[in-house]
C-alpha cells in the first residue's frame, strides 16, 4: 500500500518538474520558429495573433482585434494540447485548410512538446 502511494506520488510530482524545464526549452523553440509572426508576451498581433494564454482557448477568438481568416474562425477547434500538437506537427493548412498561417510545422516531437509546455506556461 505504501509502495503504491509512493508510486502515485512520484507520478504526480514528476511531470510538474519536467514541465518547468520543458517550458524553458520550449521558449527557445518559440523564438526560432514562431516569434517572427507571433508574440507570446503582452504584445498584440504581429503577422499572426498574440499567443499568450492560447492553450485551452477556441480557435479564431483569442484576439478579437486580429483579422483571423474565415477558415480559422470556422474551424471549430479548441487549442488543447492534442490539437496544438496536431496543428504544429505538419503544415498548419493540413488541419485548417485555407489558414493564413503558412508554416511547415515543427517536425521534432520533443521540441513540439516543449513548445506546447511553454505556451501553456504563458497562460498563468
Ligand atoms: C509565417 C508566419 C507564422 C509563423 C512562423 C507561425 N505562425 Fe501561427 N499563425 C500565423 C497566422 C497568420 C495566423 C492566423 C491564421 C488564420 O487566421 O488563418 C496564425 C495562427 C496561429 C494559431 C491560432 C491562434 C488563434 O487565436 O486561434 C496558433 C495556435 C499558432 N498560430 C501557433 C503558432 C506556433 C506555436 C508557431 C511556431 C511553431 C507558429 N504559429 C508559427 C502565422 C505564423
Amino acid at each position: 500500500m505504501l509502495k503504491w502511494a509512493l508510486a502515485v506520488g512520484a507520478a504526480l510530482v514528476l511531470p510538474a518538474v519536467a514541465s518547468a524545464q520543458d517550458a524553458e526549452k520550449g521558449k527557445a523553440v518559440f523564438n526560432t520558429s514562431c516569434k517572427a509572426c507571433h508574440d507570446a508576451g503582452e504584445g498584440g498581433g504581429k503577422v499572426g495573433p498574440g499567443l499568450k494564454g492560447i492553450v485551452g482557448i477556441k480557435a479564431g477568438v483569442h484576439h478579437p482585434e486580429y483579422k483571423y481568416s474565415q477558415p480559422m474562425k470556422d474551424s471549430g477547434l479548441t487549442w488543447d494540447e492534442a490539437t496544438l500538437d496536431k496543428y504544429l506537427s505538419d503544415w498548419a493548412k493540413k488541419l485548417v485548410p485555407g489558414t493564413l498561417m503558412n508554416f511547415p510545422g515543427v517536425k521534432d516531437e520533443t521540441k513540439r512538446k516543449d513548445l506546447i509546455a511553454y505556451l501553456k506556461a504563458t497562460g498563468g
